[in-house]
């Protein structure tokens, strides 16, 4: 088989990489895609560095295999915890991260208020620090640790009462602070968004990277010569856990605008 013509590996540690391969397909429908959602070990975001970095290096082990032409990593934690150390240990390898869109979210007028919420993992690590770091005179930037929130959605809690009492004590100790953003900086949680704009005040923005990543991914494979032009692309999902409730979860979500 040619090289063109092998699938775009997308990991995340569950359904939430769903919320980038929808934009993926959108930005390249003639690709086939082999999305591997890793429930069996979610959440990531309460492992350690090097538990992630370790789980993350066998999934593309095991897609490599498989034969792949790029990984799409997208899941902040794993990007934060393992992107670079596999960049280093598989350079022929396109190797496209996602990380929290402070970067669009620090645009928004003069020097915003700007919430990013994410695993605790993401915003421990070293990568998140620098990013804020580089944002940091542009944005007042207020991050948010959300436990718990990746297992509601992994439950397919993606509305209703349980997750609005959960966003309504997350939000509390900001309900006096005016907020003008909020990242989205983990790819479970664009699948709560209508929620979490129901929750807030009216006019706060709401942003993810998904976007981003799908045309970093596009611009990556046709550097290479290796973009798809024609042809109906196919998806394929798959599930560690073997749970078909979460593979249902996953299409559903796919579908979801
Ligand atoms: N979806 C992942 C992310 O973008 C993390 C979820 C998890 O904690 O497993 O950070």
């Amino acid at each position: 088989m040619e090289r063109t013509d092998l699938p775009i590996a997308v990991l995340d540690s569950g359904v939430g990489g769903i919320s980038v391969l929808r934009e993926l397909v959108r930005h390249m429908p003639h690709e086939d895609f082999l999305y591997l959602g890793d429930s069996k070990n979610a959440p990531y975001g309460e492992k350690t560095p090097e538990e992630v970095l370790h789980i993350t290096r066998e999934n593309l082990k095991m897609l490599l295999a498989r034969g792949i032409k790029a990984l799409v990593l997208a899941c902040n934690t794993a990007t934060g915890a393992a992107a670079r150390t596999l960049r280093a240990e598989f350079p022929d390898l396109i190797l496209v991260g996602i990380e929290p869109a402070l970067k669009p979210a620090s645009l928004l007028g003069d020097r915003p208020r700007v919430l990013v919420m994410a695993t605790p993992l993401t915003l421990k690590q070293e990568k998140f620090c620098t990013l804020m770091a580089r944002f940091c005179d542009d944005a007042e930037i207020l991050p948010l640790a959300c436990s718990g929130l990746v297992e509601l959605i992994e439950a397919g809690q993606t509305s209703g009462e349980k997750l609005e009492n959960y966003l309504k004590t997350l939000f509390f100790p900001h309900r006096d602070t005016k907020i003008d953003a909020v990242v989205l900086g983990c790819t479970h949680y664009p699948h709560v968004k209508e929620t979490i704009a129901k929750i807030l005040p009216a006019g706060v923005a709401i942003l993810d990277g998904s976007e981003g990543t799908a045309r970093e991914t596009r611009r990556r494979l046709a550097e290479k010569g290796l973009l798809k032009e024609s042809g109906e692309g196919r998806v394929t999902i798959e599930n560690s856990s073997g749970d078909e409730r979460l593979l249902s979860l996953s299409r559903q979500l796919l579908e979801r605008e």
